[in-house]
């Protein structure tokens, strides 16, 4: 039985954040088809009944477990396999042995076809770049799940301190998803002011801007710490890009994806805005930084580049 055209999802990958990830799109009602495929087929499977079995609670949607090979007809494909941090590793410490794994699944996984590829695999930056290369699917079709977290933990933390709603606060964080991240603080706002005037206006005092930043930088690691490994926000985020593609919403996220000259910034995939709709991501937005913000940028991307080059791409 097929899904109605255009709303097969595949998941690769049924750890903590691919189960995750599958079960908020099977509560979302965006799949009519959720494929979840692993290298233990017997976890694939139990995911698969276990978010099955709530058919009576949900929109019609058939789930199940499959091969690598089944996720070729998926209109999107979110790539969540490999190991995750350990309290005290890195993102880019994940790097060699998941780029093994990508090299290994993924022309398993694609084969022609229109299927957009969302990589969520730490490190995601050089992950979604090495898939580029391995797949040559075209840019749009490619790209990462990034900062979009990060840029919600931005907001979750300018929310608290300016008690406005996190739809009223905009705010983006750029570059690497991971320590080379970079705030911008120069265009941040809540429902269009400017975050200190706000703060003026509201009578409350100024943010401060060094806590947010070592909180949202740090966020990854404070909560491995305290439970293990992060899973629910990173898997909203990717149910929320899901949406935006699924609904055709151009919604404006900072998704990581091939930089083509922003900034001067070549050969390396990192986050910066760009409309996420049913053709997948549009061209990144070169939005107007203040010089350390754009020095900061530039520094994240040397980063990149530099792990791009272990690997040899
Ligand atoms: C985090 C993982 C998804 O930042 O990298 O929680």
């Amino acid at each position: 039985m097929q899904g109605a055209p255009g709303r097969k999802v595949a998941v690769v990958g049924a750890g903590a954040v691919g189960s995750a990830a599958a079960y908020a799109l099977t509560i979302s009602g965006l799949a009519t088809e959720l494929l979840l495929v692993d290298i233990n087929e017997a976890k694939a499977e139990g995911e698969a009944m276990d978010l099955a079995h709530a058919a009576a609670f949900i929109k019609p949607v058939r789930i199940y477990a499959g091969t690598y090979e089944d996720c070729r007809d998926a209109s999107i494909i979110i790539f969540t396999a490999g190991a995750s941090q350990k309290p005290g590793e890195s993102r880019l410490d994940l790097l060699h042995k998941n780029y093994a794994v990508l090299k290994e699944t993924l022309p398993r996984i694609l084969r022609g076809g229109e299927s957009i590829l969302l990589m969520v695999s730490n490190p995601v930056d050089v992950l979604t770049y090495a898939a580029l290369k391995i797949t040559g699917l075209p840019p749009e079709r490619v790209f990462g799940s990034g900062t979009v977290l990060d840029s919600s933990r931005f907001r979750h933390s300018l929310s608290r301190h300016c008690g406005a709603a996190p739809r009223n606060i905009h705010a983006y964080v750029v570059g690497e998803h991971g320590d080379s991240e970079v705030l911008l603080w120069s265009i941040a706002n809540v429902a269009g002011i400017g975050i200190d005037r706000y703060c003026e206006l509201a009578g409350i005092p100024p943010v401060n801007r060094r806590e947010v930043d070592r909180q949202v930088r740090n966020a990854g690691y404070e909560i491995i710490s305290r439970k293990g490994a992060t899973y629910y926000a990173v898997s909203l985020a990717v149910k929320r890009i899901c949406e935006s593609i699924i609904r055709d919403e151009n919604t404006v996220m900072t998704v990581s994806g091939l930089i083509d000259g922003q900034y001067g910034i070549r050969d390396c995939c990192l986050s910066l805005p760009a409309a996420v709709s049913s053709k997948g991501r549009g061209r990144a937005l070169e939005l107007p930084l203040s010089a350390h913000e754009e020095e900061a940028l530039r520094r994240s991307a040397e980063i990149l580049k530099t792990a791009i080059k272990e690997i040899n791409l």
